[in-house]
């Protein structure tokens, strides 16, 4: 396995240089073979950090305990609940985040952040490189390995799932032959799953059939819209500067409210995402999302943003919405671009204050009622019963003419002679 020629990326490594490796842990089959694998290649130790970015069900003693068997040195448990919703979540809401129409990037935005503690666990554990799960064939290699070089340039990386060449089999066989715990049969092979809380994925499988429709089993979060309540539901979201800060009248932490707001949207089915995705490394895949937090709180979010809006802002906002989520999708957290967006986004989002609701019935969200105290809207204006105050509807003809000056001239000259005689 060691490389013949020396790599030509600064951050790979030497085998001869790594001693002690901090393992990118979440106690699945990979990242397990792989402590267990990185003892064996290297005679180096590994110190294992798991990160909790509140996957659901997920129990982070056992994961420890099962490092700590497989001869991790140490294994550390972060709850990194608080810092991803302010600082990743919080921002993608504010940016209405969304890749390719579909994708609110919770891995996306969970990728720098766990690069990020990587690279300060490692420094304070002494260890001289990361060790991470992700393949070749994705865009999670890219988030991590760019976070590190930016963030600890003096570390280097290793992907043994991207360097090993083992199949699947010679993973289980491997796995079984040292003792490491393998779920279920090695017959049918999992999903390929990675979750948070703003959302879960799944590939693999019949995913990659594209003509091949949902099998209910890939469900594990959001009811089947089919089996969803009869009855609809109204959820109201308070919005204050663009954080979302109450669901129901209730206020509520973010991370309680992430969780409640999910809960609820599950129940009824909202948040199924079948997605053809562009992927950074030039693949096009197919992604199985559920996504109901982020599909009711985006929904939301938008509305009451294009309530306090100008024309002009919401015509813009989008525009960079777009650029913000192309940027953290390919992994360019730490670009300055990123951060000179987010100035913009926390302006807008200044006058984003107000409360939605939204009608939740078998998979379908739709927004139906709306109040902000900055809404550029005034019922009487807006109303077809009366004119005055500040719209005079004598100036509407006025207006029309200078208003299509231009075009009139233009569409005369180009169709001038032929058209004069008509109208
Ligand atoms: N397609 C999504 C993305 O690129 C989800 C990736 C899920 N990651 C995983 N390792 N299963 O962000």
């Amino acid at each position: 396995m060691s490389p013949q020629v020396p790599s030509p990326v600064f951050y790979e490594v030497d085998p001869d240089e790594v001693h002690r490796v901090l393992l990118l842990y979440s106690g699945g089959l990979d990242t397990s073979v792989m402590l267990k694998w990185i003892q064996d290649q290297y005679q180096a130790e590994v110190v294992a950090l798991t990160v909790d970015l509140g996957q659901p069900g997920e129990d982070f003693e056992v994961v420890r305990e099962k490092a700590l068997r497989l001869g991790a040195v140490d294994c550390r448990v972060v709850d990194a609940r608080q810092e991803f919703v302010r600082e990743y979540v919080l921002p993608a809401i504010k940016a209405n985040a969304v890749y390719g129409l579909g994708y609110p990037l919770f891995t996306a935005l969970g990728r720098p952040l766990i690069a990020k503690l990587a690279v300060q666990h490692a420094r304070e554990a002494g260890c001289d490189t990361v060790a991470h799960g992700c393949t070749g064939k994705g865009n999670d290699q890219v988030r991590i390995e760019a976070t590190i070089a930016t963030l600890g340039p003096e570390l280097k990386v290793i992907a043994p799932v991207r360097s090993w060449r083992m199949g699947r089999e010679e993973e289980v066989r491997y796995a079984r032959e040292h003792g490491i715990p393998v779920k279920g049969g090695s017959e049918t092979p999992p999903y390929s799953i990675d979750d948070n809380l703003w959302g879960r994925s799944s590939e693999g499988r019949w995913i990659e059939e594209l003509e091949h429709p949902p099998e209910d089993d890939v469900f594990q979060l959001v009811t089947r819209p089919e089996d969803a309540p009869e009855e609809a539901e109204i959820v109201t979201v308070e919005f204050e500067r663009g954080r979302p800060v109450a669901l129901n009248g209730e206020r509520l932490d973010l991370v309680p409210l992430l969780e409640r707001t999910a809960e609820i949207g599950a129940r009824h089915g909202v948040g199924i995402v079948d997605h053809i995705e562009d992927r950074i490394v030039g693949l096009k895949v197919r992604d199985i999302y559920e996504v109901p937090a982020a599909t009711i709180l985006l929904t939301a979010h938008r509305e009451l943003e294009k309530l306090v809006g100008t024309i002009h802002q919401n015509q813009l906002k989008p525009l960079l919405d777009q650029r913000w989520a192309y940027l953290v999708y390919a992994g360019l957290w730490w670009e300055p671009l990123r951060e000179d967006l987010d100035a913009y986004m926390e302006a807008a989002n200044a006058q984003v204050t107000g409360t939605i609701g939204l009608k939740l019935y078998k998979g379908s969200v739709r927004v139906v009622s709306r109040s902000s105290p900055h809404a550029v809207y005034d019922a009487q204006l807006a109303t077809f019963a009366t004119s005055g105050g500040l719209f005079s509807q004598q100036a509407a003809p006025g207006f029309i003419e200078l208003h299509s000056l231009q075009s009139r001239m233009a569409w005369r000259l180009r169709h001038g002679e032929e058209d004069q005689g008509r109208s």
